[in-house]
C-alpha cells in the first residue's frame, strides 16, 4: 500500500470515528436518510416564494461589498468570507466570523467547528450544497475574538441583504453574537436556545456554536434537540 493511500484510509477512519462520536454524543438514534419525494433543505421546485419581486442577487451584493474597507478588520484579514451553498437554500445557517482556516481558504466553516456542522448536516440529511452557511462578521478579527459592535455595524447590511436575497425558510443562528445581533436581544444564548424567535418574519432557532461544543461536548444533546426542531417544521413548511 502506499504512503497516500494509507493516509487517506487513516483520514477515512479518523473521519469516520468522529462521526460517530458526535452522532452517539448528539443523541442521534435514526438518520434523517433522503426521502423519496424530496430532502428537507433541498431548494423547493417552485420559484415563487414571498413573490417574484425582482430581488438583489447574491453575485450583485459580493460585488457590492467589493474589497471592503468599512472597517479595521479589512487590514488584518486575508480574505472576505462571504458565504457558501445554494441560493435557493430553504434553510441558513448564520455564525459569528470567520477564524483562521476560514481566513485562509474564503470560505465560512472550514475549520474544526466547520467540520462538528458538517457532521450536524449529515445528522440532519442536510449537506453545505443544499442550504447556506454565513457569518454576521465577513472579515476575521484578530486572534478569534468577537466582532466588535462597529465592525458588526459595518457588516450587518449585507449579512441583511443576503437573507433578503435568499428568503429562506427558517434560519439557525449559531451561537451567541448571531442570536443577539439577528434578535437585537442581549439574553444570554443558554436561554435562548432552543425556543423559535423570528427575524424579520423568517422563524429562526437559535443554538450553541459549534466552537462552544468542541469545548462542551455536552451541549450536542440540547444542538440535537434543537436541530430536531428544525427539521420538524422544514417538514410542516415542505411545498405539497
Ligand atoms: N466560526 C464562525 O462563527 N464562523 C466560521 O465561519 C467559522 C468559525
Amino acid at each position: 500500500m502506499s504512503d497516500a493511500l494509507r493516509q487517506e484510509l487513516c483520514g477515512m477512519l479518523r473521519d469516520t470515528r468522529n462521526l460517530l462520536r458526535d452522532l452517539q454524543q448528539l443523541g442521534v438514534d435514526g438518520l434523517a436518510l433522503p426521502a423519496s419525494h424530496g430532502r428537507p433543505g433541498a431548494a423547493p421546485e417552485r420559484s415563487d416564494r414571498g413573490g417574484t419581486a425582482a430581488r438583489e442577487t447574491l453575485e450583485q451584493i459580493r460585488a457590492d461589498l467589493g474589497d471592503c474597507r468599512r472597517c479595521p478588520l479589512s487590514k488584518t484579514r486575508q480574505q472576505i468570507v462571504f458565504g457558501a451553498g445554494t441560493p435557493q437554500a430553504r434553510l441558513v445557517f448564520v455564525g459569528e466570523a470567520p477564524g483562521r482556516e476560514e481566513d485562509l481558504q474564503g470560505l465560512p466553516f472550514v475549520g474544526e467547528a466547520g467540520q462538528l456542522l458538517d457532521r450536524i448536516l449529515f445528522a440532519m440529511g442536510l449537506s453545505r450544497e443544499e442550504v447556506y452557511i454565513c457569518n454576521v462578521g465577513k472579515c476575521r478579527p484578530p486572534g478569534n475574538r468577537e466582532p466588535q459592535p462597529e465592525e458588526v455595524a459595518a457588516c450587518e447590511p449585507f449579512l441583511k441583504r443576503q437573507l433578503a436575497a435568499i428568503r429562506p425558510r427558517l434560519l439557525v443562528a449559531l451561537g451567541r453574537c448571531a442570536a443577539q445581533t439577528l434578535l437585537r436581544d442581549r439574553t444570554p444564548i443558554g436561554r435562548l436556545r432552543g425556543q423559535w424567535r423570528e427575524y424579520e418574519g423568517i422563524p429562526l432557532m437559535p443554538t450553541y456554536h459549534p466552537a462552544y461544543l468542541l469545548r462542551n461536548p455536552n451541549g450536542k444533546r440540547e444542538v440535537w434537540e434543537d436541530m430536531k426542531k428544525v427539521l420538524r417544521r422544514l417538514r410542516e413548511e415542505e411545498p405539497e
